[in-house]
């Protein structure tokens, strides 16, 4: 427990008597104090408008600046002030020897990571299902990327996770690497052999960086698969808000190799990443999660995975509906976070966006998102029976009316299209030209775009648009997933370098 009330102790000694002649402008709350004055009798507001002014009154007491000294700062290490403090207390609690909390999410977290690892022009492995913010790294530090593509799994309709065999393999064909970068577990809670992984890089000197975004809980369960920075990885990002009960960007960098600290606050102070307003209140929504982890997370992590036992078998009784479990493993899949349950809804004769807008508009249940096959179910540990009994429920109204299996669309990514200029000079260059579709084919794509599903990188910008690329981003489009990143709306034309 030593240092966990160190923030909760400062912001309550703030409490009283205090005047802030410094930012944040609302006055510990005050601000919308005065407007639901003002509103008390208006008959125009809408249900609720005054609690939710007197909840963010609330609220808005825990939020300062860096002004105030003693509460310290994301861009220095104090370990005399409340944060340095409670930065202690983190690294303790997840058992390393330094940690970084971010109220940007982790997606500042994966660009701070990557650059303190890496310098200009440095080639890197990393996943083509990796999230955004690991191909802004990329661009910001003008990296040659080498891609792995996620084994897929055809009867899952899923991405796998990156096995040890592939990483050999890839770190053969490119001994000048100089950081590799993976996702553990991807989004479904398919979890790879994360510590194999790290073992091969370790034999072979080059650092593992893990984007564990979806992972911040697995230390407090056995049941849960094996958590990351436990793994051998050098860093580790994770989002404390996805999982745990952190306020959203809320997130943790996890510093297995110290020799990572010194770059890291360099970047973060002149990066540009992170806001010199940086949150207390998701700093302190931080601490408290990690305190209700180490002190009820496995209690609660059991009430949950209980709950989700018990659903995931329901679901897979109900005539047109699967789902997977751990005996589903293969390589890429050594472990599953049973929290998360992966409906393939194909049997129904609805796709999954179909199955989740009726989830959602008529059940007030929103999943996690869709696929074509599937729905994704994701449980917390605040989670328990009552909630989980409500969607299994929903499904098996939905499943009862459901007009009987026809098939849906089971599109596997195409082939990698070859890099013929680096991501940062193609985000660059000028001019660009918008060609048809069948002209830009042979052409280097100024756009990246990612497809849902499967959730990744199709075509990243500098690569070649390959006939491949063009006709499943095309049918993606044409099945009702969401092409992001694309120029052309109805998908019609393409960016290339002019
Ligand atoms: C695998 C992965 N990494 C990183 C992120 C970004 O995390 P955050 O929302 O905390 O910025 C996400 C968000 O969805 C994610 O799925």
């Amino acid at each position: 427990m030593k240092h966990g009330f160190a923030l909760t102790e400062a912001q309550l000694e703030l409490q009283d008597d205090v005047i802030e002649c410094c930012t944040p402008g609302h006055r510990m709350g005050r601000g919308f104090a005065l407007l639901a004055q003002d509103l008390w009798f208006d008959p125009g507001l809408p249900k609720g408008y005054l609690q939710m002014l007197d909840d963010f009154e609330k609220i808005g007491r825990y939020d300062h600046s860096m002004s105030v000294l003693e509460l310290g700062s994301l861009f220095a290490y104090d370990p005399e002030t409340a944060l340095g403090r409670t930065q202690d207390f983190l690294a303790r609690v997840y058992g390393v020897p330094f940690v970084w909390p971010s109220t940007n999410g982790t997606s500042i977290l994966n660009i701070l990571a990557l650059m303190s690892a890496t310098q200009a022009g440095d080639k890197v492995l990393l996943q083509r299902d990796s999230h955004v913010s690991v191909y802004s790294a990329i661009v910001h530090q003008g990296l040659e990327p080498v891609y792995l593509k996620p084994n897929y799994a055809k009867d899952l309709g899923l991405p796998l996770g990156v096995t040890p065999e592939d990483l050999a393999a890839a770190l053969d064909q490119h001994p000048d690497l100089r950081a590799v970068f993976l996702t553990y577990p991807n989004y479904y809670g398919i979890a790879t052999d994360l510590t194999a992984c790290a073992e091969l890089l370790r034999r072979r000197g080059v650092p593992l960086i893990v984007d564990s975004a979806h992972g911040a809980h697995y230390r407090f369960h056995p049941d849960l698969p094996q958590a990351a920075e436990e793994s051998g990885a050098a860093l580790v990002t994770q989002s404390q808000h996805k999982t745990c009960s952190s306020l959203s960007q809320g997130s943790l960098a996890l510093f297995n190799d110290r020799s990572l600290v010194e770059p890291f606050y360099e970047w973060a102070n002149l990066g540009g990443f992170v806001s010199t307003s940086f949150s207390f209140i998701i700093l302190q929504s931080l601490v408290l999660g990690v305190m209700q982890l180490e002190r009820q997370g496995r209690a609660l992590l059991q009430n949950a995975l209980e709950a989700t036992l018990w659903a995931r078998q329901e679901i897979h009784r109900i005539p047109g509906l699967k789902t997977f479990g751990s005996e589903a493993a293969r390589p890429g899949f050594k472990q599953l976070d049973p929290l998360r349950i992966t409906v393939d809804v194909s049997g129904l004769g609805w796709s999954g966006f179909e199955v989740y807008e009726r989830l959602s508009s008529e059940f007030n249940i929103y999943p996690e998102l869709a696929t074509f096959q599937n729905v994704l179910l994701m449980f917390t540990l605040v989670d328990d029976l009552r909630g989980v009994r409500r969607v299994v429920q929903a499904l098996r109204q939905i499943a009862s009316e459901a007009p009987g299996p026809f098939q849906q669309p089971r599109l596997e990514p195409p082939p990698l299209p070859p890099l013929r200029v680096l991501p940062r000079a193609a985000m660059q260059h000028r001019p660009r030209r918008n060609l048809p579709l069948r002209e830009a084919i042979g052409q280097v794509s100024a756009e990246t775009i990612s497809a849902y599903p499967p959730g990744s990188a199709i075509l990243v910008g500098g690569e070649e648009i390959t006939p491949e690329v063009v006709e499943f981003l095309q049918a993606v489009k044409r099945s009702g997933g969401t092409l992001k990143g694309a120029s052309s709306r109805n998908f019609e034309t393409l960016q290339v370098l002019g």
